[in-house]
């Protein structure tokens, strides 16, 4: 069974405390929460002062993916906003090692994120030090893209030499997760699945968070 994190990029920003307490009393596992800069990506969505106010009322784990230039300078900031789990982006990082660790010693969970066009393999020198890889399968920036189908070949790969090396690493999948596609990713390998579109413009977003926790499952 994977992990569920809804993504609040997708949620309604004037009412915000709704879509929070509607996770919180849902089956989801995680908060997603998109930080882009417009540097990094072609967008600019919330920052630290919104996670901070998310924290006041989230009962779920945090899970805070940076889709910024330098993350090395607000690692600090986000641990005070809440984070549980702090991703930054290989692409985004020259020093990555030296990301992970000031992560680490601020008592966060380490999550590294990869574009698509990224191998798998340029995360094997650093893997044996992180607790998530947020494999993005569409290219970052936006929410409601489709699922770059290439995906499940790099969760394959990346599950194969986690389970050869006996880690204790999750793979998280971000960008166009449905009900459709929640199976085959989850069997690929897929330990968490990020779910913005397919939770927030659902008739029922509580019946849809329970059904793709329940697709993986099969
Ligand atoms: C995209 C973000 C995703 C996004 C996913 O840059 O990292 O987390 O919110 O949204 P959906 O599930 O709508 O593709
Ligand atoms: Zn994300």
């Amino acid at each position: 069974m994977a992990l569920i994190a809804p993504s609040v990029l997708s949620a309604n920003f004037l009412n915000l405390s709704k879509d929070i307490q509607l996770i919180n009393d849902s089956e989801a596992d995680w908060f997603h929460l998109d930080v882009m800069d417009g540097r990094f990506v072609p967008n600019i969505s919330f920052g630290l002062p919104v996670i901070a106010a998310i924290k006041r009322e989230a009962k779920k784990t945090l899970d805070v993916h940076l889709m910024i230039e330098e993350p090395g300078k607000f690692a600090e900031d986000f641990k005070k906003a809440g984070a549980d789990i702090l991703s930054v982006h290989i692409e985004a990082c020259p020093h990555l090692h030296r990301n992970i660790q000031q992560i680490k010693g601020l008592g966060m969970k380490a999550g590294v994120a990869i574009n698509p066009h990224t191998p798998v393999q340029s995360l094997f020198d650093i893997l044996h030090d992180i607790d998530v890889v947020c494999m993005m399968s569409v290219n970052p920036g936006f929410g409601g893209q489709k699922f770059i189908q290439h995906t499940i070949v790099k969760i394959q790969q990346l599950k194969a030499e986690i389970t050869r090396r006996n880690l204790d690493v999750m793979i998280e999948i971000d960008g166009g997760v449905t009900l459709e596609n929640a199976q085959e990713i989850a069997h690929a390998g897929a330990d968490v699945l990020v779910a913005g579109n397919t939770v927030f413009s659902a008739a029922n977003p509580t019946a849809t968070i329970a059904e793709l926790k329940k697709i993986t499952q099969g």
